[in-house]
């Protein structure tokens, strides 16, 4: 990689994630490729940069000059070819879906030259099993990014055994770069650090609301309220995705056949009614009238 350093980065995936990762790139000074196999997220992905900066320059936090060199560095395609082939570094914030992030990451493997570094957002695959689909498995690595990624300042890194210490190098230096804080997580577990606490408490939340213990607005404000925590478990649900949570609770229950695992009676019944949070306009709340 020329001066060890990533100039060009490309974000697969524009949806909840991508979208802003792929902005707070190009903020920070990178050329930035978006691409999502869907046309109209990416349309969506697009008219939030333009919006997002036209607000900045409204407020007077940006000048018109600035927010058009941010535009002219972010390009939005449905190419993947265009999007990979002159990247340093691939952050993948597609689907939660094991196969289909492997599938995406043999391509990007054949497309992207032998330098770029490939990581995924995932917020629980491991990259050791995306590694071996590729040829270039030391540069393969975790990057897990939080959500509003415009916001959140935290980046997980996780070293997995077959990632180089030069890959995580460069990790770090972009996190740095994109004005974030990566942690190192030393050892690939699932949940990283911060979901697997999120996980204990949203499990433990659950629980209290399937047995009628309190309303999902009371945890949410006792949350708040007792343990300081910006959101409430609900809210922090709503915001991150249900789909995701219910995905990722069904994987892990798949692997461990451990009933304790299995999503809660009251993640299941929203799930099931496609009522996924913020994204479908309810979930534990009702955003249609906010
Ligand atoms: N939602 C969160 O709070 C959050 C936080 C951290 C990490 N993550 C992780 O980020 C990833 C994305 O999550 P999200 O919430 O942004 O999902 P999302 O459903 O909002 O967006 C995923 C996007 O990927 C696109 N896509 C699917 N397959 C594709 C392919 N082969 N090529 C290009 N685009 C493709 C879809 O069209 C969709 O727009 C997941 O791995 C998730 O675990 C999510």
């Amino acid at each position: 990689m020329p001066d060890n350093q990533a100039k060009t980065l490309c974000v697969v995936g524009a949806g909840n994630m991508g979208h802003q990762i792929a902005l707070q790139g190009a903020l920070c000074g990178f050329q930035v490729y978006c691409n999502d196999i869907n046309e109209s997220t990416l349309r969506g992905a697009e008219e939030f940069a333009r919006n997002w900066l036209a607000g900045r320059v409204q407020k007077g936090k940006m000048t018109a000059e600035e927010a058009r060199a941010v535009s002219d560095r972010l390009i939005f395609t449905q190419d993947l070819d265009e999007a990979a082939r002159h990247s340093d570094l691939v952050i993948e914030a597609i689907v939660e879906i094991l196969e289909v992030k492997r599938k995406l990451f043999k391509r990007l493997d054949e497309i992207c030259p032998a330098h770029t570094i490939l990581a995924t957002n995932s917020s629980y695959i491991v990259s050791s099993k995306l590694a071996d689909a590729v040829a270039r498995p030391d540069k393969v690595i975790n990057m897990h990014f939080f959500n509003p990624a415009l916001v959140m300042k935290l980046v997980e890194v996780v070293k997995g055994p077959h990632v180089s210490e030069e890959t995580v190098e460069i990790v770090f230096e972009v996190c740095r770069a994109l004005q974030k804080t990566p942690v190192r997580v030393n050892k690939e577990i699932y949940g990283f650090v911060v979901n697997r606490v999120f996980s204990a408490i949203t499990k433990e939340a659950c629980y209290l609301l399937d047995q009628g213990i309190a309303s999902i607005e009371d945890i949410d404000i006792a949350v708040r309220n007792g343990l300081g925590h910006p959101l409430g478990p609900f809210e922090l649900l709503d915001l991150t995705g249900i789909d995701l949570e219910y995905n990722v609770l069904m994987e892990k229950y798949q692997s461990t056949g451990n009933l304790n695992d299995k999503p809660s009676p009251a993640l299941v019944e929203r799930w099931a009614k496609g009522e996924y949070g913020r994204k479908t306009r309810r979930g534990f709340y009702d955003y249609n009238s906010k």
